[in-house]
């Protein structure tokens, strides 16, 4: 059965290239053996990450994740189950901290700071169509 699951977390402390590289290269070797799909932000310090696939393989994931120093306060935003993937081309995206995404952030916040904690499902679900969309991903 196929999920999503959508999380939100906040870094632990400043993330420098190396840690996005890392975190980065994991995923992409984790999550194609794994045929987990998705893609992740890093925004005003939060994380918000959306993992599809195989049930048991997101869990097995994302109970991972919560073992991992470099962010605290997890909390799941969404869960469910989905017809199909839709980031199939991504192992994990990385969204990039570029002009043209701080405005895509903005628009689905409901203050200055990107605060998904405070997002409603379905304003999460947009903000993912439109990452689809319109996002300038982190070549
Ligand atoms: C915000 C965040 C997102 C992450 N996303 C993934 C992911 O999608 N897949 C993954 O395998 N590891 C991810 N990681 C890294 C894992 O926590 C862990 O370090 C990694 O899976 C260990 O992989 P390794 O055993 O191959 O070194 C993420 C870490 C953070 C902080």
């Amino acid at each position: 059965m196929l999920i999503q699951l959508i999380y939100a977390s906040r870094a632990s402390r400043v993330l420098g290239p190396a840690d996005i590289k890392d975190i980065l290269g994991a995923s992409q070797r984790n999550n194609a053996r794994a045929g987990v799909t998705g893609a992740l932000c890093l925004h005003d310090g939060i994380f918000l990450q959306l993992l599809e696939g195989d049930r048991s393989a997101v869990n097995v994931l994302y109970h991972r994740l919560l073992q991992d120093p470099r962010h605290r306060d997890p909390a799941v935003l969404d869960l469910c189950e989905i017809p199909h993937r839709r980031f199939t081309g991504w192992s994990m995206g990385l969204i990039a901290a570029v002009e043209a995404n701080r405005q895509l952030f903005l628009k689905y916040s409901r203050t200055a700071a990107f605060d998904p904690y405070g997002m409603s499902t379905a304003t999460l679900r947009s903000f993912f169509d439109e990452v689809l969309e319109n996002v300038r991903w982190l070549e």
